[in-house]
């Protein structure tokens, strides 16, 4: 589940419900008004997710010069670390920056990313993220597209044997994960898919169903 839609005066709740629900990872979503035009949240609401949820906290950053900050959010607990590949020039670098730091590091292509910039990364890389929606809000259309790129991607991982996982991200819910699952996606991001709706639990037990 991606707390951007969770309920934020009761944030705490809202993570320990979705653990309850049988959510796998929380995902975190930072935005810094540069590299999208929203701003959301630091290092401060990881380090509160952290001390909330026994679960994987993933935190994606969607911010200019991520490398600036990594370390912060290493700090505040995050076990999963992605940076857009877009808002990095020295991606290789950053990557083996999150890695030394003890924290399992990805990049994120946007809709309009080709898988050609993380060619010769993929092998350092624990995950791909695969943005399905331009980053920046929740709660937007499923962008078709993205399934190809995934089932490309699945392939250049099965056949050079690795182990990295693929995310998605955006427009996740009942009626396009099916889909995506079947292009071969490991890991599933959702927010508004989860946290508009009444029963958490009904909600993943459904999505799981679906996969
Ligand atoms: C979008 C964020 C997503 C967002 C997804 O920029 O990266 O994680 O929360 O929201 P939904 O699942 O509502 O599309
Ligand atoms: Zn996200």
């Amino acid at each position: 589940p991606s707390i951007l839609s969770a309920d934020f005066t009761c944030l705490g709740k809202e993570v320990q419900t979705v653990e309850k629900a049988g959510a796998d990872w929380i995902h975190v979503d930072v935005m810094d008004g540069h590299f999208v035009p929203n701003i959301t949240m630091g290092p401060l609401i990881v380090e509160a997710v952290r001390r909330t949820t026994s679960l994987k906290v993933d935190v994606h950053l969607m911010i200019d010069r991520p490398e600036r900050y990594v370390a912060d959010f290493v700090s505040a607990g995050a076990d999963y670390l992605s940076v857009q590949v877009e808002a990095c020039v020295h991606l290789h670098r950053c990557i083996h920056q999150i890695k030394e730091l003890g924290a399992k590091a990805g990049a994120v292509l946007n809709p309009a990313t080709g898988l050609n910039t993380i060619d010769y990364l993929l092998e350092d890389l624990d995950f791909v993220l695969i943005m399905s929606v331009n980053p920046g809000f929740g709660g937007q259309k499923f962008i078709a597209s993205s399934l190809d790129k995934i089932k490309e991607l699945r392939k250049n991982i099965d056949q050079k044997n690795l182990s990295t996982l693929i995310q998605i991200d955006g427009g996740v819910n009942t009626d396009t994960i099916a889909s995506i699952a079947a292009a071969g996606v490991d890991v599933f991001v959702a927010g508004s898919a989860i946290f508009n709706t009444e029963d958490y639990r009904k909600t993943i037990d459904r999505l799981r169903r679906r996969i």
